[in-house]
């Protein structure tokens, strides 16, 4: 039997959810400040402890691991808390607010041992046609990955005008901050490569200018195995609403259209003969099929001993990322990550 907690009940309830479907998994304790929420997912999952102090669940004998779901100014020292106490941690994203909180993270795990991942959760939102895709990229149907592009667009937020979100010092940012971490880690795997080189990039608050986070963000990430990455996000802005990865190959090519029903979510790009052909699988059928959820995934790993898809290190070079993104904007010149 694993025992896990949860720590935050927003997006911590598809944490429960997750975590109540693996076999052998109990969920021990939650944790959160809103009595409402707390009490509200102690009924739904039968939970025995359910905690307005985060200190109380991280000390509970018998826990081995919690999600960390509180607001992204938190993901720091609250993992960094967790794992000292002797905890693995599955955090969600963005893994921090800042580089610097992801840095003290990774040596807080590698200094206790125990694992940490973060919650970019799209690849098994997606199955199974993230992994099919993965799978095609891999036996080289469509030649070298030379390009990826990304977008995440929305008109407008559903975040309240006095949400944690839309306050800087807290969130760390929003366009790139919020929606890049998922869309640069579906780009990332994609391309097999977690190594950023240099990034320009534009980040922008022109329609929310009530708050002090940008709501436009536009990027060119340069990987070293030669892929360039387009990451488009935007919070507000007067378009059309997309999410979408779109990978170009010197063979073929696919969009992952993430909004898309499931049977028009992956459309293949080739070339049959002379003709060009777009085209959809019908049913996808995976020799292996890949974990329901993250939880599982991380859940498995701390049973295996294998290191987590999503792991810390892959978690702060796309922290790294996101940071040049912002800091090329400020200083109106390309970076270079090293
Ligand atoms: N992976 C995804 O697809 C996904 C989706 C949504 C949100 N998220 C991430 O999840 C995190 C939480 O976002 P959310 O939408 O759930 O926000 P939220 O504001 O709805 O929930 C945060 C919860 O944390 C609680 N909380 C705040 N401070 C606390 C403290 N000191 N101790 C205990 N509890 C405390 C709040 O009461 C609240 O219930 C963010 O980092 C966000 O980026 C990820």
């Amino acid at each position: 039997m694993t025992k896990v907690g949860v720590i935050g009940l927003g997006m911590g309830q598809a944490h429960l959810k997750g975590y109540s479907d693996i076999a052998d998994v109990e969920i021990l304790g939650i944790a959160d400040i809103d009595p409402r929420r707390l009490s509200t997912c102690a009924e739904q999952y039968r939970i025995k402890h359910a905690l307005a102090d985060y200190r109380d669940l991280l000390a509970l004998p018998g826990l081995e691991a919690v999600s960390v779901c509180l607001p992204n100014h938190l993901h720091g020292p609250v993992t960094v808390e967790a794992l000292k106490a002797g905890l693995h941690v599955l955090v969600e994203k963005p893994m921090a607010k800042s580089v610097a909180d992801a840095q003290s993270m990774v040596d807080a795990a590698e200094a206790t041992g125990k694992t940490l991942a973060v919650s970019l959760n799209y690849r098994w939102s997606l199955q199974p046609e993230s992994f099919f895709l993965k799978q095609l990229i891999e036996r080289g149907q469509f030649g070298e990955i030379y390009y990826v592009r990304t977008q995440s667009l929305r008109r407008r937020t559903s975040m309240p005008a006095t949400s944690w979100f839309r306050q800087k010092q807290l969130s760390g940012g929003a366009a790139a901050r919020d929606m890049g971490p998922h869309m640069l880690d579906l780009a990332m795997w994609l391309a097999d490569d977690y190594n950023a080189e240099r990034v320009s990039g534009e980040t922008r608050t022109m329609i929310m200018t009530d708050s002090d986070v940008d709501d436009f963000a536009a990027g060119l990430i340069h990987l070293t195995g030669g892929c360039t990455i387009m990451l488009e996000s935007t919070w507000a802005s007067f378009t059309k609403p997309a999410c979408a990865v779109s990978v170009f190959g010197s063979k073929g090519g696919a969009i992952l259209d993430l909004a898309a029903s499931k049977e028009n979510r992956l459309t293949l790009y080739g070339k049959e003969g002379d003709t060009y052909v777009e085209t959809h699988p019908v049913e996808v059928l995976l020799a292996e099929p890949p974990e329901p959820s993250i939880q599982a995934h991380f859940v498995n790993c701390l049973r295996t001993g294998r290191t987590p898809d999503t792991s810390a290190e892959r978690g702060l070079a796309e922290m790294k990322v996101l940071d040049a993104l912002y800091g090329s904007s400020e200083q109106r010149r390309e970076i270079v990550i090293t």
